[in-house]
């Protein structure tokens, strides 16, 4: 929901960094201002306003390496399809009605700073939800507001809404500022259970990569600060969602 917290940053270097440990990735472009679609400087006929409008029925991403496949977003045209979901039979399940089919390793959607049909398409698709947080207080404040939006969805969803939140990533943090080391705390005691350990701190490179058209792990050989702190959060990411697969497995077998 919220603007500028690096949600399309962390999105694209999570797919990046899944894709370079040579696991297929889909990335998808979930957002009218077209970031993802941006960076890579790809668009294409199939996208996901052409999908979901039913203009186009096969799905055939983009490849952009080996493992790294991507779906553009169709950028204004998903305007017009995000307001037309409202009268479509499937108004909050379409999106997971085109993608389950797909069988696509892992699926990373970067989603717009709003909430409309479109959010809720994707949280009826989803397992995870990521938050990125800029350490500041709107960012601290932004947390708040869109956890409690996500459980209230889910509650109104009663049951048919899987979608959990992972955690909460801290994102430009200055460990100069009382301000990001306050917010920090703040967000530690406030959710505990949440927060990834591993901070993205502010930095030069992270905020160059994209006006090369690449990820944090290909600009200047993936030989930056950026680069190292991208990896362990990605990291730290892919070791919370396999424990908890595993408490999910635990959980249904028990
Ligand atoms: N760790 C960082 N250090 C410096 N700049 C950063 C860092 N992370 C992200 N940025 C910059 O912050 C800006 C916002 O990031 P990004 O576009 O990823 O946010 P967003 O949440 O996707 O924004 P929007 O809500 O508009 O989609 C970009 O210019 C990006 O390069
Ligand atoms: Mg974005």
């Amino acid at each position: 929901m919220k603007g500028g917290q690096a949600k399309t940053t962390l999105a694209t270097n999570l797919a990046a960094r899944i894709a370079k440990a040579r696991r297929d990735i889909l990335l998808i472009d979930a957002d009218v201002q077209a970031n993802v679609t941006t960076i890579f400087q790809r668009d294409h006929v199939c996208n996901l306003a052409s999908v979901l409008s039913g203009q186009v029925q096969h799905l055939d991403f983009l490849k952009l390496d080996q493992h790294f496949y991507m779906l553009p977003s169709g950028g204004p045209s998903l305007v017009e399809t995000t307001t037309q979901l409202s009268q479509s039979r499937y108004s909050d399940t379409l999106l997971r009605q085109l993608l389950t089919p797909v069988k696509h390793g892992i699926v990373i959607i970067d989603t717009a700073p709003s909430w409309n049909d479109l959010s809720r398409n994707v949280l009826m698709y989803v397992d995870y939800i990521i938050i990125p947080a800029v350490s500041d207080y709107l960012g601290f404040s932004g947390c708040d507001q869109v956890l409690s939006y996500i459980e209230k969805f889910r509650n109104q969803a009663m049951g048919q809404c899987n979608a959990e939140v992972l955690g909460i990533a801290l994102t430009r943090y200055n460990p100069r500022t009382n301000l990001s080391q306050t917010i920090r705390k703040g967000l530690t005691e406030r959710w505990p259970m949440l927060l990834f350990e591993n901070a993205i701190e502010e930095s030069v490179s992270i905020q160059e990569a994209p006006a090369f058209q690449q990820t944090i792990f290909d600009y200047r050989n993936g030989r930056t600060r950026g680069a190292q702190m991208y990896d362990t959060l990605c990291k730290e990411i892919m070791r919370r969602i396999a424990k908890r697969q595993k408490e999910k497995r635990n959980g249904a077998s028990a």
